[in-house]
């Protein structure tokens, strides 16, 4: 029986080129997170042995898509590789224009200079990091309106990123519609732990929206994940395409921005889709400024044509299936070991619960923080903060944001790491649950202005009995 279970997520692909892996001491380790201020994102990359900072950018390209690169037409104008490019996302996700970017953020941030004015507030399904930014330099105001559920690691909603309409209609009644641009909504929710928002839920935002002149963009970065999940736990979307799924899902927005870092498995790439002729018009002037000409955006046609074959493959049924199977098989091992993580699991990561994991941290000394940095000490295993690290300041009143999540995400690349390896991650995470209490915590002792999270610096935080000793 258990074989079977396995044989339904096993890789649909062999491996043709391999990478070597360095495995490190603990005390070169030790060495090199005092280097990087006990910042997962400042460590050398060729210190870590297993890296799950992120599924962006990181994905294991198919020999078709290495092919692709060969067929790279580097023209600076009207590359052969745009106009594929152009044709496969009309298809894929339907939309009429398309605006090649760098990657995610070269898109918000088109987007958000295009349709947010000073003041505007723009309510979404929890915030992105990036996308939040951009929408505050373009001087909006964002507002939370996911569902409870979603700030509730412990919730077992199937669709954690759904909408809240109470919530919406509340922010456009405050506000009146005219304030509102659109509502920013992403599929899947990453900060929430890669959680999907369901069809229903999206037509009905679509509708409230409709009623109040308001648009809805959709942060459509694993969108195809998010259309996984709708096939298996929908009533009513059982046994339906990934590909109609999504065409369903971007049928009921009006633009979408896209990092194509993570579902459509590049390793650099980008886009904004959008209906709306004059507002193409002004992004596609826009781009020229800030990433490039309309027809490469800050990306070579090789990349272009990458990411064109990449959006076939990640609308396969049997990768988006081995891709969450593999997710879903570390988080069943760690809840068997009883380690606290957030359910259910999403699609492109398991997050550990940073807050119950090390309940004797305050959040002072960023327990989530601290479980990455202990991770890494142990293993060489990188993971990533997502907790009030990554949550930053209020612009307005310079206090840090509380989020009620405090995470650590083991992010999962497309393609790249084995059963194996999998089971040493899980090994290691249950080698730092097991010393867990003597755990002291992190100090930040440089804090960058944006995006703090990138940059900066921490240090130990001495043991209690030791500061009282010394007076502190
Ligand atoms: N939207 C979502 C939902 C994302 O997860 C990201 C990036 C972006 C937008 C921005 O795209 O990086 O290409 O500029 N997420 C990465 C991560 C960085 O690690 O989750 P980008």
């Amino acid at each position: 029986m258990r074989t079977r279970e396995k044989r339904a997520w096993a890789e649909p692909f062999k491996i043709k080129m391999v990478e070597p892996l360095r495995v490190t001491t603990r005390d070169e380790r030790a060495r090199a997170l005092a280097e990087a201020g006990w910042n997962t994102f400042l460590l050398h990359s060729e210190d870590v042995y297993l890296d799950l900072l992120t599924d962006s950018g990181t994905n294991a390209m198919s020999d078709r898509q290495w092919a692709g690169m060969m067929v790279g037409d580097e023209a600076y104008a009207g590359s052969a590789n745009f106009y594929r490019l152009e044709a496969k996302v009309r298809e894929a996700y339907g939309y009429r224009h398309v605006v090649p970017t760098h990657q995610g953020r070269g898109a918000e941030h088109l987007l958000s200079r295009l349709w947010i004015k000073p003041g505007d507030r723009v309510p979404g399904n929890m915030y992105f990091t990036t996308t939040r930014l951009h929408q505050e330099l373009a001087g909006g105001v964002f507002v939370d309106v996911i569902i409870d559920e979603a700030h509730d690691p412990n919730s077992l909603h199937p669709f954690k990123g759904n909408v809240d309409l109470a919530k919406l209609e509340a922010v456009i009644r405050e506000h009146g519609a005219s304030r509102v641009p659109y509502v920013s909504v992403a599929a899947t929710v990453n900060m929430a732990g890669g959680q999907p928002i369901s069809l229903e839920n999206l037509r009905a935002t679509r509708a409230l929206c409709q009623r109040h002149g308001i648009k809805v963009v959709l942060d459509a970065t694993r969108a195809i994940e998010n259309a996984w999940f709708i096939a298996r736990r929908e009533p009513g979307h059982a046994g339906e395409s990934l590909a109609d799924i999504l065409r369903e899902m971007c049928g009921l927005t009006d633009a979408c921005t896209m990092s194509a870092k993570k579902d459509l498995l590049v390793n650099i790439g980008g886009f904004l889709a959008l209906d709306d002729d004059a507002s193409f018009e002004e992004a596609r002037n826009m781009v020229v400024v800030y990433e490039g000409l309309h027809t490469y955006g800050g990306l070579a046609g090789r990349d272009m044509e990458a990411m064109t074959l990449g959006i076939d493959e990640a609308r396969d049924e049997a990768h988006m299936t081995a891709r969450i199977g593999q997710v879903h098989y570390v988080a069943e091992a760690l809840a068997a070991e009883g380690i606290p993580i957030v359910q259910p699991t999403g699609g492109h990561a398991v997050f550990l619960d940073a807050a119950r994991f090390l309940p004797h941290l305050p959040r002072s000394a960023h327990p989530a923080q601290t479980l990455a940095a202990e991770l890494y000490l142990e293993s060489g295993i990188r993971a990533m903060e997502r907790g009030v690290v990554s949550a930053g300041r209020d612009p307005v009143t310079g206090h840090n944001h509380e989020p009620k999540l405090e995470l650590v995400r083991l992010t999962f690349p497309r393609r790249v790491y084995t059963q194996a390896h999998c089971d040493v991650l899980v090994e290691a995470v249950c080698e730092v649950w097991d010393r867990r209490h003597e755990i002291p915590g992190l100090d930040m002792v440089y804090e960058p202005k944006y995006l703090r999270f990138f940059q900066a610096r921490f240090e130990p935080r001495r043991k209690a009995a030791e500061a009282v000793s010394l007076g502190g």
